[in-house]
């Protein structure tokens, strides 16, 4: 499995893509003027939009170092994985196990052009990169499969991804075909937009995604809580990111007059 630049004319600049928007949110440099621009209206709708972004990516933080720290996961697939912002998922996980095994997938090309930090591992372990779409759930599997063993506990994280996949496109069947490949004691990260969270701005936040040619699918609590069937929800349950075990003291406490409205929960595999 090796990272090989994306040609040229796979980059699409003129359109919006969620990896880059992210990127906009979190401050960073690697996305172009329509993802700003997207990113700009979005903030225009909830200023808080941004806060939103980042409690996210410290949740992803905080989960990681939980599950490598007090749980001893030591295989990571890490799906809608972003492009690279420090720390990254294998950075936190093989700083406390350097053996662990991590496998980052993402579908921009853009993530894949600047993947090098996510193949930068420790010599125990292993952090790769592969360039493919949750829609194909097998063959990200057969793929990851070089890297990890399936009999052995994994951390699915889906975090930040599912509400960029339609419930047409199978958003439901994908997780399970994932989670039925999973070995009991194997955890699921998940955090997903919510959809019954001030319902007139999520509908508007919809259509400006869809205006630039982005599906984006909030969903409500109880969609949520269905994906984690096969799992007993860690303690605190389904909450909103910087609710999620802040004592673990990576990123920011919450201002409580700040809504985050996406779910977030960690599961563990019956
Ligand atoms: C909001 S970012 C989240 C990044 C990271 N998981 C985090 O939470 O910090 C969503 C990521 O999902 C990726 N993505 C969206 N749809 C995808 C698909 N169908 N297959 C693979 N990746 C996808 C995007 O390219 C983007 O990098």
């Amino acid at each position: 499995m090796t990272a090989v630049p994306p040609a040229a004319e796979s980059l699409d600049t003129g359109t919006p893509h969620p990896a880059r928007v992210y990127d906009w949110f979190l401050g960073g440099t690697d996305h172009y003027t329509a993802d700003a621009e997207l990113g700009r209206q979005l903030v225009a709708l909830d200023a808080s939009t941004k806060y939103c972004a980042q409690h996210n990516r410290w949740f992803m933080q905080r989960a990681t170092r939980h599950l490598a720290g007090a749980v001893g996961i030591r295989q990571f697939l890490d799906l809608g994985s972003g492009i690279p912002t420090e720390p990254n998922l294998h950075r936190i996980a093989q700083g406390i196990a350097p053996e662990a095994r991590v496998v980052y997938v993402d579908n921009d090309p853009i993530v894949l052009a600047h993947a090098g930090p996510l193949m930068a591992g420790t010599a125990e372990g292993a952090s790769t990169f592969l360039q493919a779409d949750v829609r194909e759930p097998d063959r990200i599997l057969e793929l990851a499969s070089t890297v990890l063993d399936f009999d052995r506990p994994v951390a699915l994280s889906l975090v930040a991804l599912l509400h960029f996949v339609s419930d047409e496109d199978g958003a439901r069947e994908i997780v399970d075909r994932l989670v039925d490949a999973l070995a009991p004691g194997s955890h699921l990260v998940l955090s997903q937009m919510a959809g019954d969270w001030i319902p007139e701005r999520t509908d508007r936040a919809v259509e400006m995604h869809k205006a630039g040619g982005v599906t984006l699918v909030p969903r409500s609590r109880a969609r949520v809580e269905r994906l984690f069937e096969h799992f007993d929800l860690l303690e605190p349950g389904l909450v909103w990111p910087p609710d999620w075990r802040p004592e673990l003291g990576v990123g920011e406490v919450r201002d409580e007059g700040t809504p985050v409205p996406l779910y977030a929960g960690v599961g563990r595999k019956r």
